[in-house]
């Protein structure tokens, strides 16, 4: 079977000014997935996905979006997908009904009032339908602009950090919404900055830096990569350069020392290291081991391993 790519681009391009904010992004997301578009602040994930869903207007290469051209077919790409922001679109001063009825209308979709009920119902916005979206919460107001993307029952949905900022239990919300709409055949590309959410939701990660793909993968293949986060705490300043040797030797990669602490760390790649492997090694050595600790990939590793990317942000 061959595969069809809901989204597909080739050496999309943007500079605003002398900022080169999209710098040749390829992107190809098979039809029904979830893509999770990764990367730090300044990366270009918002200029990736405003280039994608026809709001900006690419400097240099081309797209495919649901079939169609998106430059030449812009029209027909619009009607094809849904697009929520990183900033809320809904007016404040109207309440949720209001606005999911105002969309619906503009979309021209029939009975726009029941179609805004079934979502209202749908995001768990029922008790919130006739207050101004302005007295929302957070996550209120992210869900109504979810629905609000909805409306019109895309074919392909970009969700621009849909959970940032918000607690636990409204990410929680967003994430069986994506994950519904996935099973209902929607293909979703959504950008976080988030290892965790990428790795919960998506089917393939795309990892993006200073405006390119660096890595493209699965989550599994993604932590293969990157490998794991090896330390060691010790009991004198002296043990340092020792557990630091067993480190390099076991992982292969420069630890690094934190003196305050008393702690070495190293990224290891090496799926046979396993923590009591790491305690015997430094034990052998003769290190006085205060703690030791083996930690999956966070999303400080995961830029460190595969991008060049200087400036790291939580
Ligand atoms: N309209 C604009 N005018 C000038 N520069 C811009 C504009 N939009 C984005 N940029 C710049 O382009 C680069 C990429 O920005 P973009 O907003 O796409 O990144 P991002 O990955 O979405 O970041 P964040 O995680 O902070 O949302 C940044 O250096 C940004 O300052
Ligand atoms: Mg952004």
């Amino acid at each position: 079977m061959t595969t069809t790519y809901a989204v597909l681009s080739e050496g999309l391009e943007k500079r605003f000014g002398a900022v080169h904010a999209v710098r040749g992004l390829d992107l190809a997301v098979a039809e029904g997935t979830v893509c999770g578009v990764l990367g730090p602040n300044g990366a270009g994930k918002t200029t990736a996905v405003r280039l994608l869903t026809t709001l900006l207007r690419p400097d240099a290469g081309s797209a495919r979006i649901a079939g169609h051209d998106l430059v030449r077919e812009a029209a027909a790409v619009r009607r094809r997908i849904g697009v929520t922001g990183q900033y809320a679109s809904v007016d404040g001063d109207l309440t949720g009904r209001e606005n999911l009825r105002l969309f619906a209308r503009l979309h021209r979709v029939r009975d726009a009032s029941a179609r805004a009920a079934e979502l209202l119902d749908r995001f768990g916005l029922t008790e919130a339908a006739d207050r101004p979206a302005s007295t929302l919460s957070g996550g209120m107001r992210r869900r109504l602009d979810l629905a609000a993307s909805l409306i019109r029952r895309p074919e392909v949905l970009f969700l621009d950090e849909p959970t940032t900022g918000l607690d636990p239990a409204s990410r929680n919300r967003i994430w069986d919404a994506v994950r519904s709409l996935k099973e209902e055949g929607t293909t979703v590309l959504l950008t976080t900055q988030y290892l965790e959410e990428a790795d919960r939701l998506a089917d393939d990660i795309a990892l993006v830096d200073r405006g390119r793909v660096a890595h493209t993968g699965t989550p599994a293949e993604l932590k293969a990569l990157v490998g794991a986060h090896a330390e060691a705490v010790v009991a004198d300043a002296d043990a340092m350069t020792r557990a630091a040797a067993v480190l390099d030797r076991l992982t292969g990669a420069e630890p690094v020392l934190d003196h305050e602490r008393r702690a070495v760390g190293a990224v290891s790649t090496d799926p046979t290291l396993t923590l009591p492997r790491l305690v015997r090694e430094l034990d052998a050595a003769g290190v006085p081991l205060v703690d030791a600790s083996l930690h999956p990939p966070t999303l400080d590793d995961v830029f460190l391993r595969l991008t060049d990317s200087k400036e790291l942000t939580a």
